[in-house]
């Protein structure tokens, strides 16, 4: 089942391109590629678009294949656990920006015995890539029993989560074998930047020139997430051989990249059980900074334009204490590469919004070498369990 694979996770990075394909196929038509041939690079651009682009209409019809929201709510909750919690923390943003409602994530645990003060016109969304996690499908039940209406993102469709919750949205990621999540967590992404879209839409406050930009950037995703893959895997290969052996590791971002950090900490740390630790770049100096010395890995994301000159900053002052850092990067922050030993330069027109999806990545890529390099059984990480249906 593994095929010309070493491990599932190896597999399940791959099937990316692929998956996202499968999501997002009602958009881009059921023949379109979801792999871009090996070793071909970056398809920029200028391909027709199975639905051509522009009319709202075509937008509208676009995203008709969505769950129906209700649009009668005051803010929407996204909750969830580990790695889906960081997806869940990207939804939020996006449904903040895109559907003009206040959005916050939260962890399932923290949710469910937090006293949250949600109810009827709070939209909760659980997301789950298995649809049985205990703490998600009590924060799912605490939801309802507290009046609010709730979607479930779900990546299993019959899962416990998924029956359960009034509307469904499936990933369609096919099924993930590595107790590492890296496929469902793009998807989920993915579908969280759907749900906010279509929120967006319903209540009237998208424009359409903004969504139908996003649309046309998520119908080229997967070919760019291949080219990603293509370009990437054996550089992460390189750098692995270099922090294998690593006591710590840090992962630095701010705003989106700060989820996108986290993601690539918990990756590294759950199989390849070294230290690793994510932060916000403004937090920094009120600790964590102590701890970078000459010689220690540091992967700082600078994705988001708005927030790039800062992360600069960020990393100037890792750097000057002798840190070695990887760097991932938008093309309009290229100067901040100039700090790095090895950097990933997000290709050219990518809405910050689709950046996460490229940027995690190498981040999924350099963990898997890693615990390779380090002799690991990649797929079956110690104490850890695929689907966790006890608290
Ligand atoms: C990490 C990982 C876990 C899961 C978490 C939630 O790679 O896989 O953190 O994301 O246990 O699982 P689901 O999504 O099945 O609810």
């Amino acid at each position: 089942l593994k095929g010309a694979f070493d491990d599932y996770m190896l597999k399940e990075i791959h099937e990316q391109p692929e998956a996202l394909g499968r999501l997002l196929e009602p958009l881009r038509g059921p023949g379109a590629p979801g792999r871009a041939p090996l070793g071909r690079g970056a398809r920029n651009g200028s391909r027709t678009l199975p639905n051509g682009r522009g009319t709202s209409e075509a937008q509208v019809a676009g995203l008709r294949w969505l769950p129906e929201l209700p649009t009668n709510v005051d803010e929407v909750w996204f909750v969830a656990c580990g790695t889906a919690y960081h997806a869940a923390r990207l939804a939020a943003s996006y449904t903040d920006e895109l559907a003009d409602l206040p959005s916050r994530a939260e962890l399932a645990s923290e949710f469910r015995y937090g006293q949250p003060r949600v109810g009827p016109r709070s939209l909760v969304v659980v997301i789950s890539q298995s649809g049985e996690t205990a703490d998600t499908l009590g924060a799912l039940r605490e939801a309802q029993r507290l009046g609010a209406p709730t979607v479930a993102v779900v990546n299993v469709e019959g899962s416990t989560i998924g029956r359960e919750a009034d509307q469904v949205l499936p990933l369609r990621a096919g099924d993930e074998i590595a107790v590492a999540s890296t496929k469902a967590f793009t998807a989920q992404v993915v579908a969280g930047l759907l749900l906010a879209l279509r929120l967006g839409q319903a209540r009237g406050v998208l424009r359409p020139e903004r969504s139908g930009g996003i649309l046309e950037g998520l119908r080229l995703l997967p070919e760019q997430v291949a080219a990603m893959l293509a370009v990437q895997e054996a550089r992460m290969q390189e750098l692995a051989t270099r922090w294998r052996d690593r006591r710590d590791l840090f992962f630095i971002g701010r705003g989106r990249d700060l989820a996108v950090a986290m993601e690539g900490q918990l990756k590294l740390k759950e199989i390849s059980y070294l230290h690793a630790e994510a932060l916000a770049g403004g937090e920094l100096k009120h600790g964590t900074l102590s701890l970078i010395t000459e010689g220690v890995p540091v992967v700082g994301l600078a994705t988001q334009p708005d927030l790039a000159v800062k992360m600069a900053g960020n990393l100037q002052e890792t750097r000057s204490r002798g840190a070695e850092v990887l760097v991932v990067v938008g093309p309009e922050a290229e100067g901040v590469t100039e700090l790095a030993f090895m950097s990933v330069v997000l290709p050219q027109g990518v809405d910050p919004l689709l950046r996460p999806v490229l940027a995690v990545v190498p981040l999924q890529l350099l963990a898997y070498a890693v615990a390779k390099g380090r002799g690991l059984d990649v797929d079956k990480p110690r104490n850890l369990a695929k689907s966790v249906t006890v608290e």
